[in-house]
């Protein structure tokens, strides 16, 4: 009896090793493994067997049993490692396409502004959202009854500190850290009391400017500005000054670039002047630089901020600057 377990040892791991793929395996597994299949005939047939022989032969057919079983697991393992290079992967179907995200226009511009002054030889400084009066206010020179101080227009927090209203704060910050020689811009978030309509919004985002040193002028001012509007808009812009008041400039400008869209002739996007007010400028005051311990006779600078979200939609013709916040990406997709 011994020889027929033998037989079916030798005819059936052929069969194994030779199954091409999964689906002959598994003809050759049910064959020889199912409750009908070969392996279980034989152990039916132990009943012709003499009593005395019995459980040599059901311990023969119940080692055949499990090596045929490592068997058939054996030849799957390897047939699924060869499966890669044959018919699992089709290497002619196009790849899987990832949508890729983009920038939002706000960061987008900022990331532009740092880079032109970068090839001045500015670095970029940030400054907390969350500011002393002295920093946005006192060491800015700002006169005790200045408007922008109301809590009409400012917003407090319950221990005396607010939000920042402007960048500005970062001059005195970076002043106080660092002595001149300067050069820095400061982009980030700052907060007014505005109701939010086409062109304000209580949250808005600036980039300030400064540059101290021994001998800045008027003339750094305006030769750096101008090549900035170049680089943003293109070789054709250009600048002009207008006097106007900060608390932190004297003098203090505000500065505009011509009209990107008629080239200065007048249309709607510049309400017929030619020109579009961009940001706000000056020679940084002497009280500022007093005021972080720097000497205003050994010391000058320049100092600027422009909001951001004014040069997106100027650059991008947005007509309200809600449409930059509500986070539809059928819009933002087109910057
Ligand atoms: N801080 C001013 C504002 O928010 C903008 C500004 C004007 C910044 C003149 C400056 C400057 O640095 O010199 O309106």
């Amino acid at each position: 009896m011994p020889d027929v377990t033998e037989t079916l040892r030798e005819t059936a791991l052929r069969d194994i090793a030779e199954a091409a793929d999964a689906a002959a395996l598994d003809a050759v597994r049910l064959r020889l493994m199912s409750r009908k299949g070969e392996v279980a005939a034989l152990m039916q047939r132990l009943r012709e067997v003499p009593p005395g022989e019995r459980p040599a032969f059901g311990k023969a057919v119940n080692e055949l049993k499990r090596d045929l079983q490592a068997a058939l697991e054996a030849r799957q393992a390897a047939l699924a490692d060869d499966a890669p290079s044959g018919e699992a992967i089709d290497a002619t179907l196009p790849g899987a396409w990832r949508r890729l995200g983009r920038r939002h226009p706000v960061s987008r511009i900022i990331a532009e502004v740092a880079a032109i002054f970068r090839r001045l030889g500015f670095t970029v400084a940030e400054g907390p959202d969350i500011e002393t009066v002295r920093h946005n206010f006192d060491a800015l020179n700002t006169p005790e009854d200045h408007p922008s101080r109301d809590p009409q227009d400012t917003f407090y927090l319950a221990n005396g500190d607010l939000l920042r209203c402007h960048t500005s704060p970062v001059q005195v910050r970076y002043l106080e850290a660092h002595p001149p020689p300067v050069r820095i811009v400061a982009p980030g978030r700052c907060y007014r009391r505005d109701t939010a309509d086409a062109t304000h919004s209580a949250n808005f985002h600036q980039v300030e400017g400064l540059y101290v040193d021994a001998e800045v002028s008027m003339a750094d001012l305006k030769g750096d500005l101008h090549y900035f509007a170049r680089s943003l808009m293109g070789p054709e812009v250009g600048i002009r000054f207008r006097p106007h008041y900060f608390p932190f400039t004297e003098p203090s400008v505000e500065v505009d670039f011509s009209c990107h869209v008629c080239g200065g002739g007048g249309c709607r996007v510049c309400k017929q002047s030619g020109w579009i007010e961009i940001a706000g400028a000056g020679m940084v005051h002497p009280n500022v630089l007093r005021a972080v311990g720097c000497d205003p006779e050994a010391f000058r600078g320049y100092a600027f901020g422009m909001g951001i979200e004014r040069i997106a939609m100027i650059l991008h013709g947005v007509e309200d600057i809600r449409w930059l916040y509500e986070n539809d990406l059928r819009y933002l997709a087109q910057f």
